[in-house]
């Protein structure tokens, strides 16, 4: 479906040009959603001050030379010198009628005629469909439970990669797992100890904070443990085959472990986009050598540092970020620069997201800092920290369990499932148990993972349940159930010719509709653009209840005539469509029923 923002684009150009000359060709009109018309140009509020003029008289030139014939009623310029846009009816109904609305770019079409132009902006509109984009989301770390912050890291890095994939870009998964450090040495000397093949070992796949919780008191309390896990380390630095392997069961429980939470998620992170922190131990050397002879790294109080420019503490001493500790070890810091700099030259990354936590926001600043500096990072390469706020729980808090100790995040996830179905239960929707199961888990997952969408990732949002599994508001129990109910509409019509009639919006909640589901692409350009996609659920939200509204006030299967009601059918499906593709997107499923 082409975009409506790209069309309207496309002919201010034109008239841009036509009014103010070649140079004016590229301005951007500055469209925007409108109060009092379905959109607004800004721009004639900035030219005015360029060009000394009125900014009315600048609007006036520019309509006089805007040719939107067939596309909206004739502009009007109101307060300042607002250029007010809305689309004819017919105009939406034609485009709607030819199909397509959940497929990304085309042409458009007015009358008879193609407009080519827009095809191309339309395609660029979509956040530049074709890049590279590598997505480092996820990340946890191995022997030891994801926690709620894991939770959102890799839902969202999740919908950006669906996003992405969807507007025809490469998505590349990085799950840049903590496989790597001195916690191993004291972890694998645990794992000697109770046996490799020990239930204790294997509940690590399960239970992997109880194993770590052991092997850590073990460490604090008994100087013999701490000592060989000490010497371990060294072992694991130096490339110990025996050390190695070890190790490598270790890992091996943890994927498992993460497997079955990403696959209870329904998320699409694989064993092929595991990236973790061990995956860059050979190019350590060489990132510290490199930043030496660019003169960028020095040593300081024993350890290598980088001061990257403009970070300065308190007192306006500068910062150092440490690449090699006094000891001769490496650490995350050191790990992240390398892998920025594998991202680049290795993966071809034009975009690189790093859907992480906010605390960690510094960190990442300095790298990039530093990767700028070392020349890792071209010009044309974008790297950006998508950063993730806390979940809470009822105390204001990061959440946590009753007694403290971190929340198990299986756990969790199963009882959104379990209080799923206990509303289906309730409800009267006869299921067998294999479709209840399936759809229980649609609706718990989905709610959990919607909560986690539907605010903007850097904000903070309380962890609840209830409010996240409700029937109404912006959560995705309401949304699966627009879905679900529109299935149940065209499941009452005994035959699919309406599936080619036209579209037409004769009444104002059929033309709302039409412009709302028309909105689709440009709303996905946005979340690709600034990583958002809390404004495509505000975009399903706002979708569904302009369905609601169509749908109370437009009888649809007893319409006056056949072809009102063919029409309705068809908009009620194109509806249907959008709804899925959208969740789909958010990684959200659509049942059959509710
Ligand atoms: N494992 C880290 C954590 O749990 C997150 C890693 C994020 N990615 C990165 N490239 N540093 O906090």
């Amino acid at each position: 479906m082409p975009s409506l923002t790209s069309l309207l684009n496309d002919r201010f150009a034109l008239a841009l040009e036509l009014s103010f000359g070649e140079d004016f060709k590229r301005r951007d009109p500055v469209i925007r959603s409108s109060q009092f018309a379905d959109f607004q140009a800004n721009v004639a509020l900035p030219l005015a001050k360029e060009l000394k003029s009125k900014p009315r008289d600048i609007a006036s030139t520019i309509v006089d030379n805007l040719d939107l014939a067939g596309i909206c009623e004739t502009p009007e310029i109101s307060g300042p010198g607002f250029i007010n846009l809305t689309f004819t009816a017919d105009f939406l109904a034609s485009t709607l009628s030819r199909g397509g609305a959940t497929e990304v770019g085309g042409a458009v079409e007015v009358g008879d005629a193609v407009d080519e132009s827009a095809e191309v902006t339309a395609a660029k509109g979509a956040a530049g469909s074709g890049q590279r984009i590598v997505i480092d989301y996820s990340a946890p770390n191995v022997a030891k439970e994801m926690h709620v912050g894991h939770l959102r890291t890799t839902v969202v890095g999740d919908a950006l990669a669906r996003t992405h994939e969807y507007l025809g870009n490469t998505v590349v998964r990085q799950n840049h797992i903590g496989d790597w450090g001195t916690p191993f040495g004291m972890l694998i000397e645990h794992l000697l100890d109770v046996g490799i093949e020990s239930e204790t070992a294997q509940d690590i796949s399960d239970n992997p904070n109880a194993f770590y919780q052991a092997a850590r008191a073990k460490f604090d309390g008994d100087e013999a443990f701490a000592t060989r896990s000490r010497s371990r380390v060294v072992s694991l630095q130096g490339g110990d085959e025996a050390t190695l392997e070890l190790w490598e069961r270790l890992v091996g429980f943890s994927k498992t472990y993460f497997n079955r939470i990403y696959s209870l998620l329904d998320v699409t992170l694989q064993d092929d986009d595991l990236a973790g922190e061990s995956k860059y131990n050979d190019d350590l050397a060489a990132v510290c050598a490199e930043l030496e002879d660019k003169g960028l790294a020095r040593i300081s109080d024993g350890a290598l540092c980088v001061f990257p420019e403009g970070f300065t503490g308190r007192e306006g001493e500068p910062l150092p970020l440490i690449i090699r500790k006094s000891d001769g070890g490496y650490g995350y810091a050191t790990t992240d620069l390398a892998a920025v700099r594998h991202r680049v030259t290795e993966l071809g990354a034009d975009r690189v997201l790093y859907v992480v936590g906010t605390p960690q926001a510094m960190h990442f600043e300095m790298v990039f800092s530093i990767a700028r500096a070392a020349g890792w990072l071209p010009e044309g390469v974008a790297v950006e920290h998508v950063k993730i706020g806390n979940v809470l729980g009822d105390d204001g808090k990061i959440l946590r369990t009753r007694s403290g100790a971190p929340l198990r995040l299986a756990e969790l996830l199963e009882e959104a499932i379990a209080r799923a179905k206990t509303t289906l239960q309730e409800s009267n929707a006869e299921f067998g148990p294999e479709e209840e199961a399936v759809v229980a888990k649609a609706v718990g997952i989905g709610a959990v993972k919607y909560a986690d969408l539907s605010v903007a990732h850097d904000t903070s949002y309380t962890f609840d349940l209830d409010r996240m599994l409700a029937p109404i508001g912006n959560t995705a129990p309401y949304l699966q159930y627009a879905g679900a109910r529109i299935r149940s509409i065209l499941r009452k019509t005994d035959d699919d010719a309406f599936a080619a009639a036209p579209i037409h919006l004769g009444e104002a909640a059929e033309r709302d509709l039409g412009l709302s589901i028309l909105g689709f692409s440009d709303v996905l350009a946005e979340v690709a653009a600034g990583s958002a996609p809390h404004r495509l659920c505000t975009y399903l939200f706002d979708l569904a209840q302009s369905f609601t509204s169509f749908y109370e006030q437009c009888p649809v299967l007893i319409a006056d005539s056949p072809e009102v009601r063919d029409s309705r059918l068809r908009l009620s499906q194109t509806v249907l469509e959008v709804l899925e593709a959208g969740l789909g997107v958010l990684g959200i499923r659509v049942p059959e029923r509710m």
